[in-house]
């Protein structure tokens, strides 16, 4: 696996690429590599026939008062990880390079940004939307893999793709979890050990309103009341929020109807922040809807 670190040569290669006529899919990460991340270089494996990723810790994804200094870094072992996992090109550049002196364009998806994760996060989307395009434009992918683990993320980048028009397919893969039902994450990391039991209580609560979906359940307020139960009866868990939304607009629902929606929740298991989610598809036939996790 081949390490660039600058913008010109990474162009370079990509010009390159694109002269053999290769399909080329980017899966872009801020390091801390785990099987989440590795599980998006596996499809992307699969789909092309060069596999770029980046390792970029974005500084202008994070707010003030985040956790970007103690962000876990663990770029030995992510390159090892890359390489064995078939990345053909790593991008790993600094933050000068990203966002050199003068910088000041930024791209914000409006309406989907402002609520949830945003609205915890200001700016957060700004930030990841902002990198995102800038990897588009210097890496050429034709494909980007993402997870559903961030779903509002993974929505938003759908929507600057839609709206800038930009030559490339986001592929959203599903989300991997410990044995245990908890979604990995490079955060996860920041648990001791009874934070980290305590933390299988975000899948616990999706399990349970997915156990009612199947008993006919479609009120969407009787299943948040669901999801907040589970999560009150673990003491270290605050809920910072838990909805059901519209896979779409992201807008809550009042009931489980004809469109996919999803139940999103946030929640601090003592300092850490956990994000999880649960997919609900309607099915076609009045059987009860399709829960991915
Ligand atoms: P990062 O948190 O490193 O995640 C990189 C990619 O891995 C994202 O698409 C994320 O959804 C995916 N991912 C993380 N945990 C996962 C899991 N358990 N299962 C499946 N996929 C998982 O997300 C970011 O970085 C940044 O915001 C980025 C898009 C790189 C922009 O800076």
């Amino acid at each position: 696996m081949e390490i660039i670190r600058t913008i010109s040569w990474m162009k370079e290669t990509v010009r390159q690429a694109r002269a053999e006529n290769h399909f080329v899919g980017l899966v872009p990460t801020m390091g801390a590599l785990h099987e989440g991340h590795l599980s998006l270089i596996r499809r992307a494996r699969g789909d092309c026939s060069r596999v770029y990723a980046s390792i970029f810790l974005n500084p202008t994804q994070f707010g003030p008062n985040e956790d970007l200094s103690k962000y876990p870094r663990t770029f030995e072992r992510d390159v090892e990880q890359l390489t064995d996992a078939g990345v053909d090109i790593l991008f790993a550049p600094d933050t000068k390079e990203i966002y050199p002196a003068g910088f000041r364009s930024y791209v914000n998806v409006e309406g989907l940004s402002e609520r949830l994760e945003g609205k915890s996060r200001p700016g957060h989307f700004r930030g990841v939307a902002t990198v995102v395009l800038k990897l588009f434009e210097i890496m050429q992918p034709q494909f980007a893999y993402f997870g559903r683990k961030d779903a509002q993320q993974v929505r938003i980048l759908q929507q600057m793709a839609t709206d800038l028009n930009l030559n490339v397919e986001i592929v959203v893969c599903p989300v991997v979890r410990e044995p245990d039902g908890l979604a990995l994450s490079s955060r996860n990391t920041y648990l001791n050990a009874e934070e980290r039991r305590a933390a299988t209580a975000l899948r616990r609560a999706l399990d349970e309103a997915r156990r009612e979906l199947d008993a006919g359940t479609r009120d969407a307020l009787q299943l948040q009341t669901t999801i907040r139960r589970v999560l009150s009866n673990q003491p270290l868990a605050r809920i910072d929020y838990v909805e059901i939304v519209d896979s779409e607009t992201f807008e809550p629902v009042a009931s489980i109807g004809p469109r996919p929606v999803y139940a999103l929740l946030a929640v601090f298991i003592g300092k850490t922040r956990l994000i999880d989610n649960m997919l609900i598809e309607p099915a076609a036939d009045g059987n009860a809807p399709t829960c991915s996790l």
